[in-house]
């Protein structure tokens, strides 16, 4: 039996999302993290990486300007961190110094990598399309880097890395490796 859902909130029944950190700079060069549930690879050549901020987020005006960003994949146990990061604005909280976390400098970029993720994607703005609320920020994967030992042959060991999954609201999961299927 089929029970009747509610519209206004459609997406989460496509979670759980992989929770990740943007990280992206102000004009000065000072470091905002914004997290986001709303992402996805679009393209593999170019190599291209989309990512939908609200244009009420300070970080879609930072990236606006800077025209780049980076994709920081974590884990579960950053949850903590991650949620205060969608709950605080970098307009009025510095959340690199309030989370702890730290920052490193990337391959290409101006922004740097939050060290504690386990793989980072380094784009540069191509262009966003304002959709609805929303506004979808393409960019070009112009730098890949992982921590050594989270893939191995790409594939993400989930032995090892439990990455960060939103169910919506303020509910947080992970994934490991006792459901996993090889063919
Ligand atoms: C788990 C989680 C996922 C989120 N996903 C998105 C998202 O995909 N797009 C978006 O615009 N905001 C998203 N948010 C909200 C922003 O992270 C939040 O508004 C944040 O405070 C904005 O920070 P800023 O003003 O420093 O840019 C999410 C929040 C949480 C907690």
């Amino acid at each position: 039996m089929k029970v009747k859902g509610n519209i206004e909130k459609y997406y989460h029944y496509a979670f759980p999302m992989q929770t990740i950190l943007v990280t992206c700079n102000d004009p000065a060069g000072k470091t905002n993290i914004i997290t986001l549930a709303w992402h996805t690879p679009i393209s593999s050549h170019p190599p291209l990486y989309g990512i939908s901020i609200s244009p009420k987020r300070y970080s879609y005006k930072l990236i606006k300007k800077s025209k780049e960003f980076v994709i920081n994949f974590i884990p579960y146990s950053l949850a903590k961190a991650a949620d205060f990061c969608g709950t605080h604005t970098g307009k009025t909280t510095d959340k690199p110094c309030k989370t702890g976390l730290t920052l490193v400098s990337s391959r290409k970029l101006s922004a740097p990598l939050i060290n504690e993720g386990y793989a980072h994607l380094e784009c540069t703005l191509v262009k966003n399309v304002t959709l609805g609320d929303h506004s979808f920020f393409i960019g070009e994967v112009v730098a890949v880097s992982a921590d050594k030992n989270a893939f191995t042959d790409e594939l993400l060991r989930t032995d090892h890395i439990h990455p960060l999954y939103y169910i919506g609201e303020n509910v947080y999961t992970t994934l490991d490796r006792a459901k996993r299927k090889t063919f």
